[in-house]
């Protein structure tokens, strides 16, 4: 059975996170071998990059928090994403590309075009499966102040988080095969349920 890339987005609180145990439980029920990661931050190097990315105190233009960006995910694809699909263990990353495309283009207003090309020329493995966690910003943002201290992107104004959960829409339009689109502001049981769904779907058509 070939390996899966599968990614979770969404904007800060948006219960993706929440979400992984019931997929390794389904995957762990199928006897599938996987590697939990995320972005920023699931290679070593990547680690020492999250934490400069998430410091409120971290003062940098918006294309430099790209390049790390990338810089990170480059390293995670090939130390851990790359390694893992090679080896038969599907790769459940907590982000990937859509970040980058969301947040630096979306949220920072960079040229998404640019932020793609550069996605192409990293050569980067596309996910087989994203699913994206949708939830209004007001309720989002409630959930994350309710958490405790804000990291550089959650301390960020209202408006930066509308503009992101606007870009996720977006790729969700132009990448119908590939995005499904959670709706999170539902109760967290039916959540699970519709992310357990789509899982089983992908694994019964193998
Ligand atoms: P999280 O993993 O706890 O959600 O935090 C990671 C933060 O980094 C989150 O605010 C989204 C942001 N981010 C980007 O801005 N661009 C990216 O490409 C990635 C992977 C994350």
């Amino acid at each position: 059975m070939e390996a899966k890339f599968i990614t979770l987005e969404g904007i800060e609180g948006s219960g993706k996170t929440s979400s992984i145990k019931s997929i390794t439980d389904l995957l762990d029920s199928k006897r599938i071998t996987y590697v939990v990661t995320r972005e920023p931050g699931g290679s070593s190097i990547g680690r020492e990059l999250r934490s400069i990315l998430l410091d409120p105190k971290t003062e940098i233009s918006s294309e430099v928090e790209l390049l790390l960006m990338l810089a990170d995910r480059k390293d995670h694809v090939e130390k851990v994403i790359l390694p893992n699909l090679e080896t038969g263990n599907w790769v459940i990353s907590d982000r990937f590309m859509d970040s980058s495309i969301a947040y630096q283009g979306g949220g920072r207003e960079l040229d998404k075009k640019m932020i793609d090309s550069f996605s192409k020329n990293l050569n980067l493995p596309n996910p087989d499966l994203t699913l994206l966690f949708d939830v209004p910003v007001e309720i989002s943002l409630s959930r994350v102040k309710a958490r405790g201290e804000l990291d550089r992107f959650e301390q960020e104004k209202l408006d930066f988080h509308n503009r992101i959960r606007e870009a996720y829409l977006g790729l969700a339009e132009q990448n119908v095969n590939r995005i499904q689109i959670i709706d999170s502001s539902q109760q967290i049981e039916l959540m699970l349920k519709s992310v357990e769904q789509i899982i089983e779907t992908l694994i019964n058509g193998l």
